[in-house]
């Protein structure tokens, strides 16, 4: 059998685990792709390509939640060198402004381009004849030429879900024209900002002979590529109905009373990722503490920072540090009974996310990078009596379009520390206005119209003329 719509994406909606007496079980797998496309995969007839996010052969295909699921295997190897390096060690830092020095290895390349034509080999068997395939993310970026040769019969989209980077960082990438390429085997190429689709327009400029005008490429076959800027975002009315249910709210008052009722809940979720800005938004609160500028028990700050990449020594010399700064910062601030700041190094259900979100009064976003942040949006989602503070970083995709936020720079201690106190204190009548406008813009602008918006601009791009020509 073959589908309409395939997503083509590095990971599967579920994650296979192994628990430790062998039996394995299915969990939703981390990040903000997989929350974005679930809603909207879970409506459609199509097919999820996907790695199950550990090593081993694929288990076979299977249905689940109205998808249907073709796992991708790794070996063990490939993880290390596909996933965890090329992707995560060479890719994720260049596209994040080099937070991390990005490491350049070519065995790791050679694996990215053999797992990448696993993916579109997989692909292309799903796909229905003239149907759609929708290819996601820095992982895959040479998938949508390599289906194209597999099938030109087939009508291609790509979504970029991090940032691009801009040419003088881009141009590092010793593989910068063959990842350009890999690209523009797609109709349409999306990005979440307008800077982002800017910068590989302009990077195809510099490394292609191709004709760029506007958001157009134009490729010696004839083919018209376009590229443009398409934020995404969540399913905004799941939030808002969870957050509006009983048991929630219940469950919400029970975690302000479990950390002992403060007069003010700050709160951060993020994977904890290098990119996130956790080390300058724990300094800036701890420092607000120093200060007395906020105390205890008044004021409590709970950080979900959910495991990432633990086999990326980034990853895991950002876990040290964060776990000695707010090693630190308790010691010095906590009494018996409460502390400070409350550090979970777990991953939680959407459903206790949700019941964070409602409990909390501020919520801390100070990302360096991000490509868009779809935690600033469920928070908003979830803020459904219109109480809440948003404080969101501008290097993160949703500055863009949630003006309501009080934007910081988060490599700005002191202007953090401010727009934190500022968000503490700030008069219930402006923390009703601001919410109400965030609230207008997340809820209006939610996944389903986004991915509506992308699969119709696809919809709309010209039949492939190479291809109408041997049809
Ligand atoms: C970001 C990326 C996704 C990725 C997710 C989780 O949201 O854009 O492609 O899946 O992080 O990261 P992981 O490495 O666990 O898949």
């Amino acid at each position: 059998m073959t589908y309409p719509l395939v997503v083509v994406a590095n990971r599967l909606p579920v994650d296979l685990s192994t628990e430790p007496d062998g039996s394995t079980s299915w969990r939703r797998s981390p990040g903000g792709l997989v929350s974005a496309m679930e809603p909207v995969m879970q409506g459609a007839e199509g097919a999820w390509v996907g790695w199950p996010g550990s090593p081993g052969p694929a288990p076979a295909p299977f249905d689940a939640d109205g998808m249907h699921l073709v796992p991708i295997g790794l070996s063990e190897e490939e993880v290390a060198d596909f996933y965890e390096g090329f992707s995560n060690d060479t890719l994720w830092p260049l596209s994040h402004d080099v937070i991390s020095p990005p490491v350049y290895h070519r065995h790791w390349w050679d694996a990215y381009r053999r797992v990448n034509r696993r993916f579109a080999e997989a692909a292309a068997a799903q796909v229905a004849p003239g149907g759609t395939a929708w290819v996601h993310d820095y992982q895959l970026q040479l998938v949508p030429a390599m289906l194209r040769e597999l099938r030109p019969d087939v009508r291609i989209g790509y979504f970029h879900h991090i940032p691009f980077p801009p040419l003088e960082l881009f141009a590092q990438l010793p593989w910068r024209t063959q990842v350009i390429h890999g690209l523009l085997g797609a109709d349409l190429i999306g990005f979440q900002r307008s800077g982002d689709a800017s910068n590989f327009l302009r990077v195809t400029r510099r490394w292609t002979d191709l004709a760029v005008r506007g958001g157009t490429v134009s490729m010696p076959d004839g083919r018209s590529i376009r590229v443009g800027s398409f934020p995404i975002s969540i399913d905004s009315r799941r939030f808002d109905e969870l957050a509006r249910s009983p048991w929630l709210r219940a469950r919400a008052a029970e975690i302000r009373a479990d950390l002992g009722d403060p007069e003010v809940l700050l709160l951060g979720v993020d994977r904890l990722d290098y990119t996130k800005g956790i080390r300058h938004r724990i300094k800036a609160v701890g420092e607000l503490f120093d200060e007395g500028r906020l105390d205890v028990p008044g004021a409590a700050f709970v950080q979900v920072a959910s495991p990432s990449r633990e086999n990326v020594e980034a990853y895991q010399q950002l876990r040290e540090e964060v776990e000695v700064l707010v090693g630190r910062i308790n010691g010095e601030h906590g009494r018996i009974g409460s502390q400070p700041i409350h550090y979970l190094h777990h991953s939680y259900p959407p459903e206790e996310m949700v019941a964070l979100y409602s409990a909390a009064d501020v919520m801390l976003v100070t990302s360096l990078r991000d490509g868009m942040n779809l935690v600033a949006k469920e928070f908003v989602a979830a803020c459904v009596d219109d109480r809440g503070v948003l404080v969101l970083s501008e290097f993160t995709g949703a500055a863009d379009e949630l003006s309501g936020a009080l934007l910081v720079n988060p490599h700005d201690i002191d202007g953090l520390k401010s727009a934190i106190e500022r968000a503490v204190t700030m008069a219930p009548r402006e923390v009703r206005s601001r919410m109400r406008r965030l609230r207008r813009r997340v809820l209006t602008d939610d996944v389903a119209k986004w991915s509506t918006g992308f699969l119709e601009a696809l919809a709309g791009t010209a039949v492939q003329p190479a291809f109408a020509r041997d049809a």
